[in-house]
């Protein structure tokens, strides 16, 4: 196998040569260097409750990844919030300037609520490999919330995107200026579209969203969408894979989208291959992103291939 590929869908060791732990995960971009946070999911079967917590693994090459350990842990207080047993989905990172703190927020439940909670959890931490110190869970103006990701906009301002009304809408919140509360400002988007895994990214003025049906652990077709502003009527899109096994996003879902540093226009898809009988051997499908301009559409539209293995 070549050294600098990615192989989507295949196992991906760390350079401890252990298979990487980071599902529904995202990355952070930090002083020339990516972390991968994700779900740290046990080995075998049950393990539907989180009882590691979030791991973090950094990389300059995106190719090469090495685990800096558990960066949130579940602790074993039953009377706290991340107590083993507890839900952890879908952690991200956004970095702080003004207050130079990491921030992390994820999707929580209470242990033994299943998914009916619908909390937002949040931490904060001094340094990217954490640890990150528990702050709260809550519930951001009130609002359901589950399937979640963090996006930061070209002015510095930072969002959350989450699935809420038990999965119906997905909710537009911007954080103050901390990135660690909710602020009243918030729209809701796709209503009755039961919209999962969002992603939001920007590209050449425009922003562009990528999500997936709601389908619990198996993969469905892909949604993508943009829009001119956050807060503005986003156009779906339609499913933006091509060819075969897209109609289930190749067998996953999405998690993010990251931008490659110093490469404006490059993006890469990442999803996930869930195995719910056993999360932790669910792999990782990273694929690049397209931008083509359809006849009749004024924006460009994203489209995902497959590929067995590829480069930047
Ligand atoms: C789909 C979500 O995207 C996952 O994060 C997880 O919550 C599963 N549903 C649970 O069924």
């Amino acid at each position: 196998m070549p050294q600098n590929a990615f192989h989507p869908g295949r196992p991906w060791l760390d350079l401890d040569g252990e298979p990487i732990n980071a599902h529904g995960g995202g990355v952070l971009f930090h002083g020339g260097q990516y972390y991968w946070y994700g779900e740290a999911r046990p080995r075998g079967p049950s393990n539907q409750d989180a009882r590691i917590g979030v791991s973090c693994y950094r990389s300059e090459d995106l190719y090469h990844w090495k685990s800096l350990g558990i960066a949130l842990k579940v602790v074993e207080d039953e009377s706290h919030p991340l107590v083993s047993g507890c839900k952890i989905e879908r952690p991200k990172v956004i970095y702080n300037a003004k207050t130079g703190k990491f921030v992390m927020w994820w999707h929580h439940d209470r242990k033994g609520w299943g998914h009916a909670g619908a909390l937002a959890g949040v931490a904060v931490s001094d340094s990217p490999q954490g640890p990150f110190t528990f702050v709260e869970v809550l519930q951001p103006n009130g609002r359901m919330f589950r399937d979640c990701t963090v996006f930061m906009d070209v002015d510095g301002a930072a969002y959350l995107v989450f699935a809420s009304d038990a999965n119906a809408n997905l909710v537009f919140c911007r954080l103050d200026d901390t990135f660690t509360k909710p602020t009243g400002i918030q729209c809701t988007q796709f209503h009755g579209r039961y919209m999962e895994a969002p992603c939001v990214f920007h590209h050449e003025g425009r922003y562009y969203f990528l999500g997936s049906d709601c389908t619990g652990w198996a993969p469905n077709e892909a949604r993508s969408a943009v829009a001119p502003a956050l807060f503005a009527d986003w156009k779906e899109l339609g499913n933006p894979c091509l060819g075969e096994g897209s109609e289930t996003t190749f067998g996953a879902q999405s998690t993010f989208v990251l931008p490659v540093a110093g490469k404006p226009g490059r993006f890469i898809f990442m999803a996930d291959r869930w195995v719910p009988e056993d999360l932790a051997a669910s792999t990782y499908v990273w694929l690049p992103i397209e931008f083509r301009k359809v006849p009749g559409r004024e924006a460009p539209r994203p489209f995902i291939r497959w590929a067995d293995s590829w480069s930047l």
